[in-house]
């Protein structure tokens, strides 16, 4: 470790204990790896914790459906998460879980400080009480009417048909999730962090000036600090009543009989510290070296933009009250969408990891096109299925290996794997040199998360290697006689090219890479090492193809293995129209369909919630569809020639909501909506059906 280098902890969100890991988790930890990854390469002391989130009543709750505890679930779901990480070579140094003795002293010790200081306080506040399973319910296990829109089945605390937010006992007719009786309101004691006490705010001031926030966040900070002299910031209610699943909060001597919890988002952000504390004890690190107010280590916590709140306001509040260090920095990313739309089960862009791996999809291709798409700031990413496949087989395949598969079988074949022994680093037209000294660009585009501006710094000058291969024709020397010092020459400056780029593309893909190396014959790769070149007369080990490409038939398969049951029984346009012609003779004989059959067609009542011309299509209508707890469809529909867009927008209709999604000029199609028509759609015109009033969005039709 040299004198200089820095000393950083890493983190990324920790995961609940109840879900399984899926590609818009991974954006996350991929992004978070790949910087851990390149700080290690430049030497800092870098150290990357994580752990998984385990408390709260979602979690108490599933442990009880599946009849096991709550250990034992959390248990099983860390088996999961491990192994889904691994998968994708996110290389935590460690990861715990939030279960633990290391979490559970530092959330009393930071409660307890916070006592001392006077910042937290008791209050009695009532809330719904579920009189028969005997808890308090959280908003989200608690349902009723909207009460601005009306829609039925709205959760506690926001409708998802009119998107308006309000308090639980704002609902109508509310009833309680877990059991279905009639809540009740019931009061109780409640312990909140006081984060309008004026030094909270006037610290988060500080805090916030800081300079080096993302802009988005600075913004957002502001916007909820106001001005000097505002009053924004409310109390936070840190505690929940038994029964619950979590650290129980200490009374007055240290007892734990209050019957009072940690709320999980206050030992969350402490589980951090819990991790990086177990890892201490197993490394022999000083934890204090990197907590106490004055450390000279960096804390960076990775995490997504909808929990900023909790990461910029009350865990710096927490941890400068408590007499802790606060973060350097807190990074957002944004929200990963699929073909340009937000994950959908039945649609198979919920991908989860274990499915991407268990279909064999190689995890490098999804970091490298992350990576690609990555820019250190809160926008949103679109994987795009179709650019998935594309890229990663131009870029990785078609420009990156294709410079090693060109160039080694010469070296090898010819030359007995041995280099030519005049590469003194340099080349003849100076893209050796011109990749040496990329090295400190490309590593500021690391260091500020732009990954996307590395790589294509990086395919740059892959594709001016390439450019000198295709020009210097080694295949053709090869073919002449008197010019094997050529042939090697040019092999040799090939593979001087690959091995440079292999080193700036170590942090994205360090398995591809560690194939690279073994096959370059040379220690594993860091960051000083650009400056160096291969020793003279250098052996190279056999290559052997370091990737496959992506053939589209895996990602129609992937696609296809997490689409929900309910679609997975709906045949694709293509196999329909085959169906039909296949079996006209037999449809002529028989008019009659059985129930299954029809049960198959999801019919479901939609709000049309926006309606739009599209331009240049000639019959269609662009509308967005609400189908409530369903969410919302986008549907290309035929009936431009009988409404005005205007006159849609607000109407109830039906569609068909498991139709297989179709890809149109336009854009996707995701269902259908139902009209009447004459044959030919002109004589008597186009009529959408709507149905009577008091049907809300996502109803069944049947
Ligand atoms: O939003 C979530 O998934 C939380 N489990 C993240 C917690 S991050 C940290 F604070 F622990
Ligand atoms: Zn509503």
């Amino acid at each position: 470790m040299n004198m200089s280098a820095r000393k950083i902890l890493v983190t990324s969100a920790l995961p609940y204990a109840n879900g399984a890991i899926h590609l818009g988790h991974l954006v996350e930890y991929i992004q978070t790896d790949i910087w851990v990854r390149f700080q290690k390469m430049r030497g800092n002391e870098c150290w990357y914790v994580c752990a998984d989130d385990t408390h709260g009543t979602p979690i108490m709750l599933r442990a009880e459906k599946e009849g096991i505890t709550p250990e034992a679930l959390i248990a099983r779901v860390h088996g999961e998460h491990s192994r889904d990480f691994t998968g994708f070579h996110v290389a935590f140094d460690n990861y715990y879980t939030t279960h633990s003795d290391e979490t559970r002293f530092y959330s009393e010790d930071i409660y307890l400080k916070l006592k001392v200081a006077g910042l937290i306080e008791v209050r009695s506040i009532e809330q719904f009480y579920d009189p028969v399973k005997q808890m308090f319910l959280p908003d989200r296990f608690i349902k009723g009417e909207c009460p601005k829109c009306g829609a039925k089945d709205q959760y506690g605390d926001s409708c998802e048909v009119c998107g308006a937010a309000y308090a639980p006992t704002d609902l109508k007719d509310p009833v309680s999730a877990v059991s279905g009786a009639r809540p009740e309101l019931k009061s109780s004691d409640h312990y909140f962090f006081k984060l309008s006490d004026p030094r909270c705010q006037q610290f988060l001031r500080e805090w916030t000036r800081q300079g080096s926030l993302q802009t988005e966040a600075a913004n957002k900070l502001h916007e909820w600090l106001g001005n000097e002299g505002d009053n924004k910031l409310t109390d936070w209610d840190i505690s929940r009543d038994a029964p619950y699943f979590g650290f129980e909060i200490p009374g007055e001597n240290g007892e734990r009989n209050t019957g009072k919890y940690f709320y999980v988002w206050l030992d969350a952000p402490i589980g951090y510290m819990g991790s990086f504390k177990n890892l201490c004890t197993k490394k022999g690190l000083d934890f204090d070296e990197y907590w106490q107010p004055d450390s000279t280590a960096e804390l960076y916590h990775f995490i997504g933009k909808d929990i900023l709140y909790f990461h910029a306001l009350f865990w710096p509040a927490e941890l400068k009250h408590a007499g802790y260090r606060t973060p350097t920095n807190v990074f957002a990313h944004g929200f990963l969408t699929v073909d340009g739309a937000k994950m959908s089960k039945s649609r198979g862009t919920f991908i989860t990891a274990e499915s991407y791996l268990t279909q064999g999809l190689n995890p490098e291709w999804l970091r490298y096109y992350f990576a690609a798409k990555l820019n250190g700031s809160m926008e949103d990413i679109d994987l795009n299925l179709d650019d998935f496949v594309a890229r990663v087989n131009s870029d990785l395949i078609g420009k990156y290996i294709n410079i090693a598969s060109r160039c080694a079988g010469f070296i090898a074949k010819r030359f007995g794997g041995k280099l030519s022994g005049k590469l003194a680093g340099s080349s003849g037209n100076g893209i050796i040199e011109e990749m040496v000294a990329a090295a400190t660009s490309i590593a500021q585009s690391y260091e500020a998360r732009d990954f996307g501006r590395a790589v294509r710094e990086i395919m740059a000058l892959a594709d001016k290697a390439n450019g000198y291969i295709a020009t210097a024709k080694p295949w053709e020397i090869a073919k002449q006689a008197g010019k094997d010092a050529e042939l090697h020459q040019v092999c040799t400056e090939g593979l001087a090219m690959f091995r440079l780029l292999t080193l700036y593309l170590k942090p994205i893909l360090p398995k591809l890479v560690q194939r690279a190396e073994e096959f370059l014959n040379v220690a594993p790769l860091h960051w000083g090492d650009s400056g160096f070149q291969l020793p003279h007369d250098h052996l190279i080990n056999p290559y052997e193809h370091l990737m496959a490409r992506i053939e589209p038939k895996q990602i129609e398969a992937l696609v296809a293995a997490n689409r929900e049951s309910l679609v997975a029984v709906e045949p694709s346009p293509q196999r329909h129209a085959e169906h039909q012609q296949n079996t006209e003779d037999k449809m002529q004989e028989t008019t009659h369909i059985s129930i299954d059959d029809f049960m198959k067609v999801d019919l479901r009542i939609a709000r049309i919630a926006n309606a739009e011309h599209v331009e240049g299509a000639e019959k269609l209508l662009k509308l967005t569809l609400d189908l409530g707890p369903l969410g919302t469809r986008q549907v290309f529909a035929g009936i431009k020639s009988a409404y005005d867009p205007a006159t849609l927008v607000g109407r109830m209709t039906v569609m068909v909501a498991n139709l297989a999604p179709r890809k149109m000029r336009f854009g996707m199609s995701e269902g259908m909506v139902l009209a009447a028509s004459d044959p030919d759609n002109k004589t008597a015109g186009l009529f959408i059906l709507s149905p009577d009033a008091g049907a809300t969005p996502g109803m069944q039709v049947k």
